[in-house]
């Protein structure tokens, strides 16, 4: 079985309680057991993990250069300020899918540019926490 990585960046680790009416009602561990069980039905191996630092962050993605046949990122608000996490990922060999549950494009402007899509294979805003889904359909695609 391959694995592939979902990492999360700062305050997605309080998803189903921060700004519901943005984000949605679900939580990591709702997205983590939804996305094992669809993994599951891809062959597909699934590590969830949350950072709250850049450091930490960019940590997982050496991780995942060893570990890892994909990365699913929801990088945050590290999205739109990390040259840091853009330059980790393409030291990442594997396809890499970038997940925004909100529609980033229909919020402030800010939040129009991600230094991550210049490396992602594909970009998913705005289907709530399904996007983590379709993230890891596409990889099951892109990995078979
Ligand atoms: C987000 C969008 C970012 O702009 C924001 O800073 C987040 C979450 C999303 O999933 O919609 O923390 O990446």
């Amino acid at each position: 079985m391959k694995t592939v990585y979902i990492l999360n960046g700062p305050n997605l680790n309080l998803l189903g309680r921060r700004q519901p009416e943005i984000y949605g009602h679900e939580t990591l561990d709702d997205i983590r057991t939804a996305c094992a069980a669809l993994g599951e039905t891809l062959g597909l191996t699934v590590e969830l993990f949350q950072s709250n630092h850049e450091g930490g962050i960019v940590d997982m993605i050496h991780t995942a250069r060893e570990n890892a046949a994909g990365i699913i990122i929801n990088p945050g608000a590290y999205t739109h300020t990390s040259v840091a996490i853009l330059d980790a990922l393409n030291t990442f060999d594997g396809p890499v899918v970038e997940v925004h549950i909100s529609n980033v494009h229909k919020r402030e402007s800010f939040r129009h540019h991600s230094y991550v899509s210049l490396r992602a294979d594909g970009v998913i805003a705005g289907l709530g926490t399904e996007g983590y889904q379709a993230a890891l359909r596409r990889l099951g695609t892109l990995l078979a």
